[in-house]
């Protein structure tokens, strides 16, 4: 448990989040964010488009400054511990990867230098040690099945899985996962969800999910981040995702209905404006 090898000490947060604020050119994207996450959490981040939810996985990969305030990921400043992270990225160039084989797009995430689609180039050697770990996570992700099939030619859920392969290939102390879920059918939504629940349950990992809708989450969640109208909320689900919380984080009344199977639905929540302003700018939009 060193800080070279980016676990955290116990009891100390995997993410830390203190007073942070962020701008992109003149913008400020959100401010005064205040995060905490402890190892083993599964936190979903949530929020309208354009709220900033991308960018707050961008502070903790270390691609992008705080204006202020503080943020450390695994004991460290943001980008130190960058191999310790498995990440899939929002946009992912998927074309390029088409005809490569789903085992190669796993062992992608052990050469660790890239997030994403890069072109492999592997020597022999390596490739030989790295195959047991390679079939151990097919195995996790239930993938042996195609994994030997071109990338390009399988469904979205397989895909998915096979990037999640890749996310946890190197053993990382923390996934970063921007939606995983977007452009997945609800059952595919829910294995995936499983499968992360798995992966940081028994490995104690913790992962950031980034996501629109919270209740494919719901029995697997421990912990929320709501980024909405520059500002965040976070803390359990059922203390974040409330009326009195979210209408006050919007600054326009939401309503937050509980179904009879346990599902939340949020009514009224308006979509970030391209240039973040003022709470009140959202006055009388729906
Ligand atoms: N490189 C950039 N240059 C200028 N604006 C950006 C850049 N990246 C993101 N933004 C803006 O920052 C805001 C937050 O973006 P993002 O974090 O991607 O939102 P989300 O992931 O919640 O949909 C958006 O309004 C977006 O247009
Ligand atoms: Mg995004």
């Amino acid at each position: 448990m060193t800080a070279e090898s980016g676990r955290v000490p116990p009891g100390a947060p995997v993410v830390e989040l203190r007073d942070a604020t962020v701008r992109v050119g003149r913008r400020v994207i959100w401010s005064d964010v205040s995060v905490a996450i402890a190892p083993g959490e599964f936190t979903a981040i949530l929020g309208p488009n354009g709220a900033g939810k991308s960018t707050l996985l961008k502070v903790l990969l270390g691609m992008l400054a705080l204006e202020s305030g503080s943020a450390r990921v695994l004991g460290a400043a943001p980008g130190v511990h960058r191999d310790a992270i498995g990440y899939l990225p929002q946009h992912r160039d998927l074309a390029a990867a088409g005809r490569i084989q789903g085992r190669e797009i796993v062992r992608l995430g052990l050469t660790g230098a890239h997030w994403g689609i890069p072109v492999p180039i592997v020597g022999r050697r390596r490739r030989r040690d790295e195959s047991g770990r390679i079939d151990e996570v097919l195995d996790l992700v239930d993938a042996r099945a195609y994994a030997d099939r071109p990338f390009g030619e399988l469904s979205g859920g397989e895909q998915q899985r096979l990037l999640i392969a890749q996310a946890v290939v190197r053993h990382p102390a923390l996934l970063i996962l921007d939606e995983p879920l977007d452009s997945l059918d609800l059952p595919n939504q829910a294995a995936v969800v499983r499968l992360i629940r798995e992966v940081c349950s028994a490995q104690n990992v913790a992962a950031l999910l980034v996501a629109h809708d919270v209740n494919p989450l719901l029995p697997a969640l421990d912990h929320v981040v709501y980024v909405a109208n520059g500002r965040a909320s976070q803390g359990p689900v059922r203390e974040v995702i409330t009326t009195a919380n979210l209408s006050d984080l919007f600054g326009v009344p939401i309503e937050v209905l509980s179904t009879s199977d346990g599902r939340l639905v949020v009514v009224g929540q308006p979509e970030a404006p391209h240039h973040h302003g003022h709470r009140h700018e959202y006055q009388g939009r729906e």
